[in-house]
């Protein structure tokens, strides 16, 4: 727990339809995650996310994408807006673009993303339909850290589904998507609660552990492994 109790500032950053942004804010309000979310900021306007932020009386922003010449540009608009609320972690929750080095050094430590595979495992997008076509038999999500290398940061916690033969792109979006409402509030609340961290080597720290693998969500039980 913190210190002074008091709870962790958040900034939530998407994309798109924000079910993951949900259930961050569901936790907060109903499992006591000892967060605040300060923000929701989109790189698209028509963000669904973005409605349900409003709806639960989160201050949103919009930093278009699409309005700036580069890639480092948008950053720097990017990183000045959260700037303005001063977060302790930044939470990246769907949130689809390519972030410079430069972003990424300066919120090294402090950011997370989820991901829906078992990284290193199918990074990138389309991972549902990669996980079918590698005739893969196991799938799941995964939390990391973020740094550098895309969708290359230390992973933090991961659930697992089995891929039946029956599934589709769509039946093994569904089921990855209920993991990833368990895991992230979970992830988060162990950051808020100083249990998790990344250390000078860039290696995720769990209760004074370094994790050379990931904590793995055990979906039966509601147990960790
Ligand atoms: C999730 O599958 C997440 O893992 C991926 O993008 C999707 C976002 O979904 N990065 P939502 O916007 O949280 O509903």
């Amino acid at each position: 727990m913190n210190a002074d109790a008091s709870p962790l500032s958040i900034v939530i950053l998407i994309s798109g339809r924000g079910s993951n942004l949900q259930s961050i804010i569901d936790a907060v309000t109903h499992d006591k995650l000892p967060v605040e979310i300060r923000a929701v900021i989109s790189n698209r306007p028509a963000a669904a996310g973005l409605q349900r932020a409003a709806q639960a009386g989160i201050p949103t922003a919009v930093i278009d994408h699409s309005l700036y010449s580069d890639r480092a540009a948008f950053d720097q608009a990017l990183q000045e807006c959260i700037e303005r609320w001063q977060p302790g972690l930044v939470v990246l929750a769907g949130f689809m673009r390519i972030l410079t080095a430069g972003f990424v050094r300066h919120y090294q430590g402090r950011m997370l993303n989820i991901h829906p595979s078992l990284l290193p495992d199918f990074p990138g997008l389309h991972t549902h339909r990669q996980v079918l076509e590698s005739g893969c038999k196991q799938h799941g999500a995964s939390i990391h850290f973020v740094t550098a290398t895309v969708d290359g940061g230390p992973v933090v916690l991961q659930a697992r589904i089995a891929v039946q033969p029956q599934d589709t792109v769509t039946t093994l979006a569904a089921r990855v998507l209920e993991q990833e409402h368990r895991l992230y509030p979970l992830a988060i609340r162990w950051f808020a609660e100083q249990r998790l961290r990344l250390d000078s080597s860039a290696h995720a720290v769990l209760d004074d552990r370094v994790l050379t693998e990931p904590v793995i969500f055990k979906k039966e039980s509601g147990e960790l492994c």
